[in-house]
C-alpha cells in the first residue's frame, strides 16, 4: 500500500552552505543559499508539498533536525551534509536511526573531486545519493524525496 502523501519536505544544508554565492564559485557557482531556497520552494509547490529549509554549520544540530523530522511531520528529507558527507558516522547514525528517508545531495560531483571527496558515508544508509548537477541536484533530490516518501512518481500539481 502506498504512503500518505508528503505534505512537508524537511531541506538540510550543512557546513559552510551559508557561504554559498561567493564560496569558491568555480565549484558551487554564484546561487547563493537564499536564492537556492527559494528555487527550491517554488518546486516544491510545483509539486504540491512545502519544502522547508534549514543550514546549520553544526553537526549536532543537524542530528537533531534529523531526529525531530518524524515529531515535526517531515514525509523525507533532502541533505547536503557538505564536508559532514566525508566523515560524520554521528550522522550517518542519525539517518539510520530514523523512518524518514534522506536523500543525499551534492552540487559538485564529488566522484571528480579529491579523492577525500569521493567517499560518502551517508550514501549507504541513505536512499541515495544526487551529485554534480548544481542547484538542480536539490530539486532532483526533491523529486526523489517524495517519491519515497509516497511511493508515487513527482508530479506537476494541477
Ligand atoms: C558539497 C561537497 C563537499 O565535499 C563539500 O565539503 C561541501 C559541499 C557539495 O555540495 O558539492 O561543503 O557537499
Amino acid at each position: 500500500m502506498a504512503r500518505p502523501v508528503a505534505k512537508r519536505i524537511l531541506v538540510l544544508h550543512g557546513p559552510n552552505l551559508n557561504l554559498l554565492g561567493t564560496r569558491e564559485p568555480a565549484i558551487y557557482g554564484r546561487t547563493t543559499l537564499r536564492e537556492l531556497d527559494r528555487r527550491i520552494q517554488r518546486h516544491a509547490a510545483t509539486r504540491g508539498v512545502e519544502a522547508v529549509c534549514r543550514q546549520s554549520n553544526h553537526e549536532g544540530q543537524l542530528i537533531d533536525w534529523i531526529q525531530s523530522a518524524g515529531r515535526e511531520g517531515f514525509g523525507a528529507i533532502v541533505m547536503n551534509p557538505g564536508a559532514l558527507t566525508h566523515y560524520s558516522m554521528g550522522l550517518r547514525d542519525a539517518v539510520s536511526a530514523v523512518p524518514v528517508p534522506v536523500v543525499e545531495v551534492h552540487l559538485s560531483n564529488i566522484h571528480a573531486r579529491e579523492e577525500f571527496r569521493r567517499h560518502s558515508v551517508i550514501a549507504a544508509v541513505a536512499q541515495g545519493q544526487i551529485s554534480g548537477f548544481g542547484p538542480v541536484s536539490y530539486l532532483l533530490g526533491l523529486d526523489a524525496a517524495l517519491e519515497a516518501a509516497t511511493g508515487r512518481p513527482a508530479r506537476r500539481a494541477r
